[in-house]
């Protein structure tokens, strides 16, 4: 039987420091909050190392916000809830208290929802530890600080340690480098045995976890190589230095799958943006929330690019800006289009310079090369639409649709009054202001004659 595992993510503090609105939690971070970063990295550790857990979320701090947000992503966490933040014992106290089954776990996993950079690999370590060594109850990540103000010092005995907090150290225990990470893995039955003799005679007055270590019992400090890892965000400048990390983890997996940055480090890309081998992105490139982009395509500068999805070959040219729109095979975007929510791009359109889309669905190899609207609009297979048009979809309180059929032409500076319906290979002349339907093979001029007086021009040409 697979071992059994509660999680339990300290999530009740008020992050003060972060100095924002935000609690620290659902404080944002390449696309995620720092806590889905947090879960996510868990339930990978979980898959690899097939163990059984339940996860929970110890919460107070503005906790309805952090539960609403946690809930609506993992629906498998449940939550404690510390009314009132004593210590970080305290806080894993309230949770067997109020999470039915816990003392049964085997283990018990004790994680911070503000540090996004531990991996699964790094879960596992600890795991790997207590199950090489089966007379250990308890390990806690550790590793050397050349500055480690502020951290708990692990003070070594005989076999185990004690871990003496920063306001309780004196100085020689202070010179001591090597710190706690506040990652730890223990025996349930080890909290078992001493939580409730955890008391809070300390400087801080609090009840602190990491007096479940002491150098009488049983337990081990893990060291672990790259402090980097245990980056915890406590304000804003930690949150960005985070954020480059995984950022830098992400395009190098990217690079690893045979995508070609020619400057990753002016890219913001998000962890859930998927782009396939062979594809080029420039420099200054934003890739925003749901993204799944095709092989061999082109992604120049400046372009933005959120939920959508661009298929193989398409190239999107400079500073155009995509949202929620699906971009066909090899089609040409921009430079500086606005594709809007509900395009869908046919393979092989293109699309130029200052045309704006939006709910609009242009089949295979329709043309909209300048300075155009296509809103609402249902475009035909080959169809061309010259420079200046315009769908008049809007009447002041609703939309309304245009169909235009296959292999038509519609001339420069052209308005479709909505809704309206122009069939197959229908010829629409330049300047034509289009107000009702016309059928297949139709053609339509709607502009006035031209009048031409000769000679007349002189009385209008005024001279300086
Ligand atoms: C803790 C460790 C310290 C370690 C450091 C690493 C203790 C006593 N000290 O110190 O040895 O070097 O982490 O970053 O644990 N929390 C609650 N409820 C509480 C108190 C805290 O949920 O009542 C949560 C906080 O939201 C935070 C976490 O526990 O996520 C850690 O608490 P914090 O006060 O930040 O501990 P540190 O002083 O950083
Ligand atoms: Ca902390």
């Amino acid at each position: 039987m697979a071992d059994t595992f509660g999680i339990v993510i300290l999530a009740a503090g008020k992050g003060t420091r972060l100095k924002t609105d935000i609690p620290k939690a659902l404080c944002p971070i390449q696309g995620r909050t720092l806590v889905d970063c947090v879960l996510d990295n868990l339930e990978k550790f979980e898959t690899k190392a097939g163990v059984k857990a339940e996860t929970t979320l110890v919460v107070g701090h503005r906790k309805d916000d952090v539960q609403g947000s946690v809930a609506s992503k993992w629906p498998r966490v449940s939550y404690a809830w510390q009314k009132e933040q004593l210590g970080t014992a305290h806080a894993l106290q309230t949770y067997f208290e109020q999470t039915p089954g816990a003392w049964d776990k085997d283990y018990t996993l004790v994680v911070c929802a503000d540090t996004p950079l531990i991996g699964e690999d790094d879960y596992g370590k600890l795991y790997s530890t207590l199950l090489a060594k089966p007379d250990l109850d308890a390990v806690a990540a550790v590793f050397e600080s050349q500055n480690p103000t502020g951290y708990g010092r692990i003070i070594r005995g005989q076999t185990g340690f004690d871990i003496v907090e920063e306001k309780d150290a004196d100085e020689a225990q202070r010179a001591v480098t090597t710190v706690n990470s506040g990652l730890y893995l223990f025996k349930t039955k080890h909290i078992q045995a001493h939580l409730s003799s955890v008391d809070a005679s300390n400087k801080a007055g609090e009840f602190y976890l990491t007096d479940l270590f002491k150098r009488s019992y049983a337990v081990e400090a893990v060291a672990f190589e790259d402090p980097k890892t245990f980056l915890g965000i406590n304000n804003l400048v930690q949150l960005e230095e985070a954020a480059r990390e995984l950022q830098l983890r992400k395009i190098r997996s990217l690079q690893l799958e045979g995508v070609r940055f020619i400057n990753s480090s002016s890219c913001y890309i998000e962890e859930s943006v998927c782009i396939g081998a062979g594809t080029v992105v420039y420099p200054n490139v934003v890739m925003e929330g749901s993204v799944d982009i095709g092989e061999n395509c082109l992604i120049e500068s400046g372009t933005v690019v959120k939920n959508s999805k661009i298929q193989s070959g398409a190239q999107i040219f400079a500073n155009s800006y995509l949202e929620e729109a699906l971009i066909g095979m090899s089609a040409k975007i921009g430079p500086m289009a606005r594709i809007r929510p509900g395009s869908e791009i046919g393979e092989g359109c293109k699309i130029g310079n200052f045309v704006e889309t939006k709910n609009a669905k242009l089949d295979k190899k329709v043309s909209v090369s300048h300075l155009s609207y296509v809103g609402d609009a249902q475009i035909g297979e080959n169809t061309n639409l010259g420079c200046g048009f315009i769908t008049c979809n809007y009447d002041g309180a609703q939309k309304h649709q245009t169909v235009i059929g296959k292999n038509s032409f519609i001339g420069s500076d052209s308005q479709m009054i909505a809704p309206i319906t122009l069939g197959d290979e229908v010829y629409v002349a330049s300047g034509s202001t289009i107000n009702q339907d016309i059928p297949s093979g139709g053609f339509a001029i709607a502009r006035q004659r031209q009048v031409t007086k000769e000679g007349l021009a002189k009385r209008f040409i005024k001279k300086k």
